[in-house]
């Protein structure tokens, strides 16, 4: 069983030693529980999409303490130091062209001329990059296409003793993964993800978004894939009546009654709880009992563009059936 330990100092300087070492490490960030590599090391990050299932052709996003560190490695135009600036720490990432002769292995960009950067808003990660001293990759710590983790234990279960350490600082307050944006191109500004950071806030100061191609051969951000941060029921979207053996996710007070049981993401319409709720109590629900997971109405405004984002790829056909817990 792997271990997991408070988030205190002694073990943060243990879990810098063991990255800087190859290993695999856990840790809180404001949105989701990531599993860390050093990002220069080309067998931790190799043992890295081991150890989640992640398809090769899936770049890792780089974490940094600050956005100097990344200077080395990604270049920033003004729009992104507008946005750094702004927004990091926090829930944003940003897709930017990478320095010839950067220092991060190429299998974590999935040999791409750009790279995924962020700073992550949490105390303890932040702690934890000073002290590595080097720049992180740290997709979510669950197996890949599964449901994100947003509590220590829920990596300790799935992930276990592959993960050398597991950092826990309790439940995340954001609850969904980053925004993800791509700047790589100088003309356009592109939504690959919605996440933590609302596209208004964006849209702000970098005016109106593009969305991602869809006929695009090859996926700019995997993430997107149809099926993902799926748990093993089915999921029904916009639910306005529930089976007696369904499992029903709730939003606000008038939730439809008769499931076999009912988790309420925000008893007073708040998209913020909701999104900090959601993967939890979509982990509960799959271990409810119940036949399927019903989902009411959820409105797209704010962090509601991102839960929505996720519900929709958690009830998307999935490619084969889910065995055993570890899907692609
Ligand atoms: O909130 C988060 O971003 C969390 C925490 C741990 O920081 N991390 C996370 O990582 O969600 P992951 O690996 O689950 O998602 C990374 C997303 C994927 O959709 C990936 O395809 C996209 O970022 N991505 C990474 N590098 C990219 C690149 N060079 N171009 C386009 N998309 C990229
Ligand atoms: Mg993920």
């Amino acid at each position: 069983m792997t271990r997991v330990v408070p988030a205190e100092e002694g073990a943060i300087a243990e879990a810098a030693a063991l990255l800087r070492r190859g290993l695999l490490v856990a840790f809180p960030t404001e949105t989701v529980y990531g599993l860390g590599a050093d990002a220069t090391d080309d067998r931790a990050v190799a043992a890295l999409f081991r150890v989640k299932g992640r398809p090769a052709h899936n770049p890792l996003i780089v974490h940094v303490a600050e956005a100097a560190a990344a200077e080395p490695f990604a270049v920033f135009d003004e729009r992104a130091r507008a946005l750094a600036e702004r927004f990091w720490p926090g829930p944003l990432t940003l897709v930017l062209r990478q320095r010839p002769g950067s220092a991060i292995t190429r299998s974590a960009t999935a040999g791409l001329d750009t790279v995924a950067v962020r700073v992550p808003a949490h105390p303890v990660a932040l702690a934890l990059l000073r002290a590595v001293g080097r720049p992180v990759v740290a997709p979510s710590a669950n197996p890949s296409g599964r449901v994100s983790p947003t509590r220590a234990e829920d990596v300790a279960s799935e992930l276990d003793r592959r993960v050398a350490l597991v950092l826990d600082a309790g439940p995340c307050t954001i609850g969904v993964e980053s925004t993800v944006v791509d700047l790589s191109r100088p003309d356009r500004a592109v939504l690959l993800r919605p996440g933590g950071l609302p596209r208004s806030e964006l849209e702000a100061i970098l005016g109106p978004l593009a969305g991602a191609e869809p006929g695009e051969a090859r996926p700019r951000s995997p993430g997107r894939l149809a099926s993902h941060y799926a748990p093993r029921l089915p999921v029904r979207l916009d639910a306005r009546a529930v089976a007696p053996d369904e499992a029903l996710l709730a939003f606000g007070e008038d939730a439809p009654e008769g499931a076999l049981a009912t988790f309420n993401l925000s008893r007073s319409g708040d998209l913020r709880e909701a999104a900090r709720n959601l993967y939890a109590m979509l982990r509960a629900a799959d271990r409810s009992g119940a036949r399927a997971i019903a989902v009411v109405p959820i409105p797209s405004e704010g962090l509601g563009e991102a839960i929505r984002d996720r519900l929709a790829r958690a009830a998307a056909r999935r490619p084969e059936p889910a065995v055993g817990g570890a899907g692609g």
